[in-house]
C-alpha cells in the first residue's frame, strides 16, 4: 500500500455496494466526488452521519459531488442498518455504502491505522476532483462525528480554486471575500475579478466571491 498524498491519481478500483457494484473512477464520472469510511455498522456515531449525508443531497448535487460511503461490514448488514438510519435520522438513504468485507479498499486507502484499531477503518474522508486527483483528505477518530457543512466549505473553496484561480482565507464561509491566487497578475485582474479587488499587500489582494 502506497502513501496517498494530495495531487495523487485516486487509486482505482471495483467494490460491492449496496447500489450494485461500482467501479470507483467509472462511477465519478466527469465530477466530484468523496470517498468516506466509517469504523461499524449499527454504531451510534455513524448512524448519525449516513443520515446527515443523505439530508445534504441537494447540496452535493449543487456542487456536482457524488458521495460513497464504505465499512468493512458486508452487504446484508449494510441494508439492514440503513433501514435503521432511514428510521431514526427521518430521511432515506440516497447513496451507495462499500461492503469492504475482504479490507482491499480501506487498504488501497490506507483507512485502517492499527494503532488505534486493528480492525476497523478510521474516519477518512477524501474528496476527489473530476481529473480523478485527491483534493483532500482528512481523517477523525472513531469516535468523533464529522462536520459535514466544513466539507461543503472545503468543496466550495475547492471548487472556487478550480474555476476561478482563487483561494479562500482563514475561517472562510461562502460569501465572503476571496484571496486572488498569487499565479494572477494584476493585468489580468479585471477580466478576471469584475467586482473588484483590494491590494492590501501585492501578495494578499482580495475579491469579493463571484456568483
Ligand atoms: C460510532 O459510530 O458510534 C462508533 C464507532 C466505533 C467506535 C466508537 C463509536
Amino acid at each position: 500500500m502506497a502513501t496517498i498524498r494530495l495531487g495523487d491519481v485516486s487509486p482505482n478500483f471495483t467494490a460491492q455496494s449496496t447500489e450494485g457494484i461500482i467501479n470507483f473512477h467509472d462511477w465519478l464520472g466527469d465530477g466530484w466526488g468523496i470517498l468516506f469510511s466509517h469504523p461499524a455498522d449499527y454504531t451510534p456515531v455513524c448512524t448519525t452521519e449516513l443520515g446527515t449525508v443523505a439530508k445534504y443531497k441537494a447540496e452535493f448535487d449543487k456542487r456536482n459531488v457524488k458521495v460513497v460511503a464504505l465499512s468493512v461490514d458486508g452487504l446484508e448488514s449494510h441494508k439492514g442498518w440503513i433501514n435503521d438510519i432511514n428510521e431514526t435520522q427521518n430521511t432515506t438513504v440516497n447513496f451507495p455504502i462499500i461492503a469492504d468485507e475482504d479490507r482491499k479498499v480501506s487498504e488501497l486507502y490506507d483507512m485502517i491505522h492499527p494503532n488505534a484499531d486493528d480492525k476497523l477503518t478510521v474516519r477518512s474522508v477524501f474528496v476527489i476532483g473530476p481529473d480523478k486527483k485527491v483534493k483532500l483528505i482528512i481523517t477523525y477518530p472513531a469516535s468523533t462525528g464529522r462536520n459535514f457543512d466544513e466539507l461543503l466549505r472545503v468543496i466550495d473553496s475547492l471548487q472556487l480554486t478550480a474555476y476561478r484561480k482563487l483561494a479562500t482565507p482563514a475561517n472562510w464561509k461562502s460569501g465572503e471575500d476571496c484571496v486572488i491566487s498569487p499565479s494572477v497578475t494584476n493585468a489580468e485582474i479585471p477580466e478576471l475579478f469584475p467586482k473588484g479587488y483590494r491590494e492590501i499587500k501585492p501578495y494578499l489582494r482580495m475579491t469579493p466571491q463571484p456568483d
